[in-house]
């Protein structure tokens, strides 16, 4: 017996990385899926979500997209009839310190992280609110809690995820739907594969070495959170922003070797 049978959830960012472990463990464990991305999941990695949640549909579509946004969603209720679990994962990471920061850019990246997971959650939470029942997980950062230097629109994106979860929290409650996001610390995803190249090595290595388990997560690690918040299991949990960042917010060790 899986802990998501009978569920339905549509996971953004579902064709890689973070978005993409929580469609695989979710349909492992019982769930219908949709899957929203950007770009298409390579075939494999789909096969494994269809393998156990037969009749997994995946929709192209930006999350910048309203209308994109609302058909994806709307087939999704089509096809399953409820949604369960919404995971907001989809995202992109963006670098530049505020003076040398194009507006362009700081627009592209809070664009895709913070208004469009919430144009999702604006198009899930009516199907929600039909259920009297959902919970709502967004991938926000531990970058929305804790600063990090060069990274100005991305620290205020995942900033805004961590208030706007907050506040939905707030609304939903007593409707029955939770809301809670996932801060994570590093996690091995193409997104952070960049820190692998040559010349970014040595960055990858401090970046690793401040988490204090010494290393990024795997994503399937990201999954077992999301599955927590999505499943009955966190029945008492809503507006809380879990860490899941091997220690990376604790504090500093300071040694006297
Ligand atoms: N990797 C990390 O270290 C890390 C740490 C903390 C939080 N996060 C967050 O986790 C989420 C997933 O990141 P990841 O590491 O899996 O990155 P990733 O690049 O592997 O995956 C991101 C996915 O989002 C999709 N996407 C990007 N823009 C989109 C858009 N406009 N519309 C729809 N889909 C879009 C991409 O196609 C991709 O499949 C992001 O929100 C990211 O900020 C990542």
């Amino acid at each position: 017996m899986g802990r998501l049978d009978g569920r339905v959830a549509l996971v953004t960012g579902a064709g890689s990385g973070i978005g993409a472990a929580p469609a695989a463990r979710f349909a492992a464990e019982g769930a219908s899926i949709a899957g929203l991305d950007i770009a298409k999941p390579a075939d494999e990695a789909w096969a494994e979500v269809s393998a156990n949640a037969p009749g997994a549909i995946f929709h192209e579509a930006d999350v910048r997209d309203e209308a994109a946004v609302k058909t994806a969603v709307g087939a999704a209720v089509e096809r399953f009839g409820r949604i369960d679990a919404l995971v907001n994962a989809a995202g992109v990471v963006g670098f530049g310190s505020a003076h040398l920061l194009e507006v362009e850019e700081f627009e592209r990246v809070v664009d895709i992280n913070l208004k469009g997971s919430f144009i999702v959650a604006k198009h899930v939470i009516p199907t929600m609110l039909e259920q009297g029942s959902g919970s709502i997980v967004h991938v926000a950062s531990v970058e929305g809690l804790v600063g990090i230097s060069g990274q100005l629109a991305y620290n205020a994106s995942k900033g805004g995820v961590v208030l706007m979860t907050k506040n939905m929290a707030l609304d939903y409650s007593p409707s029955g739907i939770r809301v809670n996001c996932i801060c994570p610390g590093g996690v091995e995803t193409p997104m952070t594969a960049m820190l692998n190249m040559e010349g970014l090595k040595a960055i990858g290595e401090k970046l690793r070495a401040v988490h204090l388990l010494g290393r990024f997560a795997k994503p399937e690690e990201i999954a077992a959170a999301a599955l927590f918040l999505a499943s009955e299991d966190a029945s008492f949990v809503t507006g809380s922003s879990l860490v899941v960042d091997g220690g990376y917010t604790a504090g500093h060790r300071i040694s006297l070797d």
